[in-house]
């Protein structure tokens, strides 16, 4: 039994995920050597807990190995040319065999639902269909990949129309063409065309190994796409199933996918943790920066709310409500992580040239990396094309950083009227100025 505080703390910080995920459309790629894995009832039962939690669920299996066992049963090998396998009628033949194997496979334990057991009373439904349309990849250098095709076009409504009625969408490596042929697809292209023509909020690729420098040996756990791209041109050891997720990461970024999570398949529970834990354990790639510093909007009241909450009740921040959040809403500055909101200030105009900075806050698991500096930073320039000339602050116990960043100790007389009217004497919070 975990340490009951411990959980009801953990429970708790991973609400405000369970808000922003619900839901939303997450595609998520696994490839057929995780179905293959003695661990796959792990993956599935996480599957199962995200769907529970409203999360509209896409999930895009591969098959390589499975095609590759068939082929050899039958001393048979596959010819790739660039990385992708020719498809020819031997080999289409196992595609579907394997295709309909791991479909049945996947389709079982997600319908598993015995007392006692993860999945009890997890009653899901799972779709599988022609939701995708293929043409042939066709005679590339010559080469004729035979029955290996490429994505035509995504059925987003039909797979939309499932996702309402709260199914899970499964999706094979195959298209079908109008013609009535078969192809065999990426499932790395399918789960990324699906997830743009969804336009999901997430595409989750689920990889054989971490996202992690060659150099260092450190997991990357951010990239823009520029940062994505720079690594593939400067880090051509990376393994082969992560290079192929980053290059449909990019792809996926330029496309419209909001983010793409990078996660290391053999990690228990990685899906969780990567989605309900504030750092996450795999590597995140967006088109934009991951954290910005900028303005506050209404909708950021809750996340400023729950970062001052603790700090007001230590008697550090002095008391603000929500009506005085939305009335001076304008005032904040806030650095945004991934949707979630770590830090905050405001710069409150008191009077002519002059102005109070206030609610200065950076959550304790992001302190001593500069934020509060740049949070200042902006204040600062906030300040200036606002033509303020004097800022305030009155600290109780952060009196050295604010002299440290060249504030001065001034007397109580100084302070702006207004200011002198609604000072707490019974705080006695030190008065602290910078000239412009
Ligand atoms: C003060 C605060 C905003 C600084 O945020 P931050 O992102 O850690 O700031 P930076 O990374 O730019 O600066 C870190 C430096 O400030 C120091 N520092 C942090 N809090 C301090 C304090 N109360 N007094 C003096 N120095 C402090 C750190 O020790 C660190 O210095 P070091 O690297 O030499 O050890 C943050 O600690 C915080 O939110 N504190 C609680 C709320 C608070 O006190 N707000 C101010 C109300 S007036």
């Amino acid at each position: 039994m975990p340490n009951s505080d411990s959980f009801v703390n953990w429970f708790r910080d991973s609400s405000p995920y369970i808000h922003a995920h619900r839901n939303r459309t997450f595609v998520i790629y696994f490839g057929g050597e995780a179905v293959l894995d003695d661990t796959l009832h792990n993956l599935i039962h996480d599957f199962a807990l995200l769907n529970s939690l409203g999360i509209r669920l896409v999930l895009v299996h591969g098959i390589r190995p499975q095609i590759d066992q068939r082929l050899k049963l039958q001393n048979k090998q596959s010819q790739f040319y660039q990385q992708l396998r020719i498809t020819d009628d031997t080999a289409l033949q196992c595609v579907k065999e394997s295709a309909g194997l791991v479909r049945i496979e996947i389709e079982t334990l997600l319908s598993l639902g015995v007392a006692n057991s993860p999945m009890s009373g997890a009653k899901i439904s799972v779709i599988s269909g022609n939701f995708v349309t293929a043409q042939p990849l066709g005679v590339l250098d010559g080469i004729d990949y035979q029955y290996t095709g490429k994505v035509r076009r995504i059925d987003s409504a039909a797979i939309h129309q499932q996702l309402d009625l709260g199914h899970v969408v499964l999706i094979s490596p195959l298209g079908y063409s109008p013609s009535g042929e078969l192809f065999n697809l990426s499932a790395e292209q399918v789960a990324t065309e699906i997830a743009t023509s969804l336009q999901a909020e997430k595409l989750i690729l689920m990889t054989e190994q971490s996202c992690q420098s060659t150099e260092s040996g450190q997991l990357i756990a951010q990239m823009t796409t520029l940062e994505a791209e720079y690594l593939i041109d400067h880090e051509p050891q990376l393994e082969a199933s992560t290079q192929c997720a980053i290059q449909s990461a990019i792809y996926g970024c330029q496309s419209g996918v909001n983010r793409v999570h990078i996660l290391n398949r053999h990690i228990d529970g990685a899906l969780l943790i990567e989605l309900f834990s504030r750092d996450g354990i795999g590597t995140l790639i967006s088109s934009t920066e991951f954290e910005i510093i900028r303005p506050a909007v209404l909708s950021d009241i809750p996340g400023i709310l729950d970062l001052i909450t603790p700090l007001q009740q230590q008697g550090i921040l002095i008391p603000r409500s929500e009506e005085h959040l939305e009335i001076n809403i304008n005032d904040y500055i806030v650095i945004d992580r991934d949707g979630l909101i770590i830090a905050c200030t405001a710069l409150h105009p008191v009077e002519q040239h002059a102005g109070l900075i206030a609610c200065l806050a950076v959550h304790p698991d992001y302190q001593k990396a500069t934020r509060g500096n740049q949070l200042l930073e902006q204040l600062l320039n906030k300040a200036k094309q606002h033509s303020i000339t004097r800022l305030f602050a009155l600290s109780t116990q952060t009196i050295l950083w604010f002299k440290e960043r060249g504030f001065q100790d001034s007397q109580f007389s100084t302070l702006p009227a207004v200011l002198q009217e609604s000072y707490n004497h019974l705080r006695n919070a030190k008065v602290l100025t910078k000239d412009l």
